[in-house]
């Protein structure tokens, strides 16, 4: 093995030799090029990219680059990452000819990827872009770029379709581009991606993500017209490198590149361990970052305990064996001094029914939320478990958590104080402590992540809520509105009866395609609604309550927003339902004074 490598380099050099006469001037220029195109922030290239000496390989020292061979002024990788880097895609790279790893991540880069990429790294296998600003679309030229193996433009502000040319690249094994501005439909990769590597993106949907709702005709489809990507002229030294590469890379890849753990982000906070996280009551009392990152095996994807839209959910164990949950925030736009308030505000607000908020840390461009650790996890998993177990819960806990849920959706939008719209709710937001008790999360957050709601697509892709829970006239208004949180929380109480998933009705004849809302619509248009109550609950002596809680869900669903009942009615109507089992205890909810004419903490935020 050892030495067919040998033969392969030599190989490779020695074609090298022959056809790029002048190609080590041209090295030294391309490095040259690239050190006066970017503002060097940290230094880091002004003091080790000194071009004043002439011995042959010198380049090879310079921070970040490798050479293929260590004494001659050939450069095969440049990896740049996280040095304080600011500036435009840079063009005189186009000279490094042999180049075939380019990794720019964690900088300040901006403006577009360059429409012509293909021309100007045409022999790279890896391609790390991830961590910037760069905007624009992704070029579809990149499927020029037929060596790439890797390809991580994850964390930037890149807008558009995933172009289905990139389909083309066969030997790609890694594609990341979550947390851009993505729309549209992912096209079929033939290697698989993982949801993570998508996610976080405002109108990405298809495999592995929610599929798309086509709504309108005019849809952009991903039109893939088996063009063969012919065309290409790679001379044979290409073809050379490309394999050449493509072996050496194959174990250097798993070790570095390919970040299994997902928790590459961590690296950014090296430096900032020591930040303290402010907390708002004393359950612990001092903690630091670097307890958060020890707690939670720095983030590691073993820990993840749900994901999305408003970010990733950790759990975390402290030395002392206290379990937390830990919300890594999606990108949030809100600086700093925002945000802190923001959090001051959430972490006033506490309610029975509410996940504890217990702190927060600001770190570089993450934040970091800290909530108390829920035993039982969500209730969507409690109701839908993947391993099909089949341990249908039985009713009076349902009607339990339907009720506590109620209670704490009616206290968030009429008793506290400001009073906060969800806009988010689905079976995944609400969580069950120990003793199954109902906790809301992700209350107050919607409005600390990107303004989606301006873009109609976000609506149309599902993405303003969980596909699924989306009130129909948002699609026309998007604005949220507190009878839209009762339209989405209507979907939870009837997979609380129901049993069945809000966009997948297991129970619906063959070829039914629509959502729960929409079976449970023609069920009672036909009048067999009592067909869609799940079967566990059947017979068991419920059968009046689980119909009367059955009608407040569909009342809740109705399309005219102001048919539906506000969330202090769904609270009585459910509490009247479930007065024999005397779940309801302390803090009742207080008769609404309002008059409906209130400003929520919502529309204050979107209008400021
Ligand atoms: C770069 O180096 C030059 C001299 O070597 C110095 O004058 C300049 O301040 C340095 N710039 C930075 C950003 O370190
Ligand atoms: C040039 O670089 C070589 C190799 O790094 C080093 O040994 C030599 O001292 C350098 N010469 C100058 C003038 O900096
Ligand atoms: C790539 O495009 C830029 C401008 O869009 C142009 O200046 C440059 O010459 C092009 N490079 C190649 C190699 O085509
Ligand atoms: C990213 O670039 C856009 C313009 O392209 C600019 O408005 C924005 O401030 C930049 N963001 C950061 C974090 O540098
Ligand atoms: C790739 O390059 C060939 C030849 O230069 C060209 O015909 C083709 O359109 C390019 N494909 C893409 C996706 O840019
Ligand atoms: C993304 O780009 C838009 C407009 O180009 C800009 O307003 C926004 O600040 C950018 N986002 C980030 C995170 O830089
Ligand atoms: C993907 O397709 C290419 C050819 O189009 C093939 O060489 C490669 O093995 C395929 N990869 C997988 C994982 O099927």
């Amino acid at each position: 093995m050892v030495l067919h490598s040998r033969v392969f380099v030599l190989l490779v050099l020695l074609l090298l030799g022959c056809s790029l006469s002048s190609a080590t001037d041209d090295d030294i220029n391309c490095l040259k090029s690239i050190k006066a195109s970017l503002e060097d922030t940290l230094g880091y290239l002004n003091s080790s990219w000194n071009f004043n000496n002439n011995t042959e390989g010198y380049i090879c020292r310079f921070t970040g680059i490798d050479c293929w061979h260590p004494d001659e002024n050939r450069v095969l990788n440049i990896r740049l990452s996280d040095m304080g880097l600011k500036g435009e895609f840079p063009q005189g790279i186009v000279k490094c000819k042999s180049m075939t790893g380019l990794d720019l991540s964690s900088n300040m880069l901006y403006g577009s990827i360059p429409p012509n990429i293909s021309s100007l790294i045409p022999y790279v296998t890896s391609l790390d872009l991830s961590y910037n600003n760069f905007s624009g679309d992704i070029p579809k030229n990149l499927a020029n770029c037929s060596f790439i193996n890797i390809l991580n433009l994850d964390h930037n502000n890149l807008t558009g379709s995933i172009p289905p040319e990139l389909t083309l690249l066969n030997r790609m094994k890694t594609f990341t581009v979550a947390a851009n501005r993505l729309t549209g439909q992912i096209p079929a990769f033939n290697f698989s991606l993982s949801a993570e590597s998508v996610a976080n993106n405002p109108g990405l949907c298809g495999k592995p993500l929610d599929p798309c709702v086509v709504t309108t005709k005019n849809t952009k489809t991903g039109v893939i017209a088996g063009a063969a990507i012919g065309g290409v002229t790679v001379a044979a030294i290409g073809v050379v490198i490309g394999l050449f590469f493509y072996q050496r890379r194959l174990s250097a890849m798993r070790k570095k590149d390919d970040d299994p753990d997902g928790n590459k982000w961590t690296k950014s906070l090296k430096g900032v361990k020591g930040i303290q996280v402010s907390m708002f009551g004393k359950v612990v009392s001092r903690m630091r970052l670097s307890d958060l990152l020890k707690a939670t095996n720095s983030f590691h994807k073993n820990n993840i305990i749900g994901s999305g839209r408003t970010g990733t959910m950790y759990i975390g164990v402290l030395e002392d064996g206290t379990s937390l949950m830990i919300k890594r925030l999606q990108n949030s736009q809100h600086s700093d001094k925002e945000f802190s308030s923001e959090m001051a505000t959430l972490g006033s607000v506490k309610h029975r029914n509410l996940v504890p908020l217990l702190g927060f840390c600001v770190a570089k461009r993450e934040r970091l939320l800290v909530y108390r650790f829920m035993a039982n996890g969500t209730l969507h998993d409690n109701l839908h478990p993947e391993d099909d177990t089949n341990r249908a819960v039985e009713w009076s806990l349902r009607l339990k958590i339907g009720l506590g849920a109620a209670k704490g959706f009616a206290w968030l939008h009429h008793n506290c104080n400001p009073r906060i719209l969800h806009r988010n709710i689905s079976s995944k937001c609400i969580l069950l402590d120990a003793d199954f008790e109902p906790k809301i999360s992700d209350f107050g957050l919607a409005r600390l992540m990107n303004p989606v709601d301006t873009h109609l697509s976000t609506f149309v892709n599902g993405e303003f809520g969980d596909l699924g829970y989306v009130a129909p006239e948002y699609a026309r208004t998007l604005v949220a509105t507190p009878k839209g949180d009762v339209y989405s929380f209507g979907v939870v109480l009837l997979e609380l009866v129901t049993g069945e998933r809000p966009t997948h009705v297991a129970k619906a004849p063959d070829g039914f395609k629509g959502s729960l809302v929409e079976w449970i619509t023609q069920l009672s248009n036909d009048g067999k609604l009592h067909d869609a109550i799940d079967t566990s609950l059947v017979g068991k002596g419920v059968d009046t309550e689980v119909f009367q809680f059955l009608k407040v869900a569909c009342n809740c669903v109705l399309p005219p927003p102001k048919e539906r009942p506000t969330m202090f009615e769904v609270y009585q109507l459910i509490r009247a339902i479930g007065e024999r089992y005397n779940f309801t205890t302390d803090d009742e909810i207080l008769m609404p004074s309002d008059s409906g004419n209130v400003d929520y903490l919502e529309e204050l935020i979107v209008a400021k």
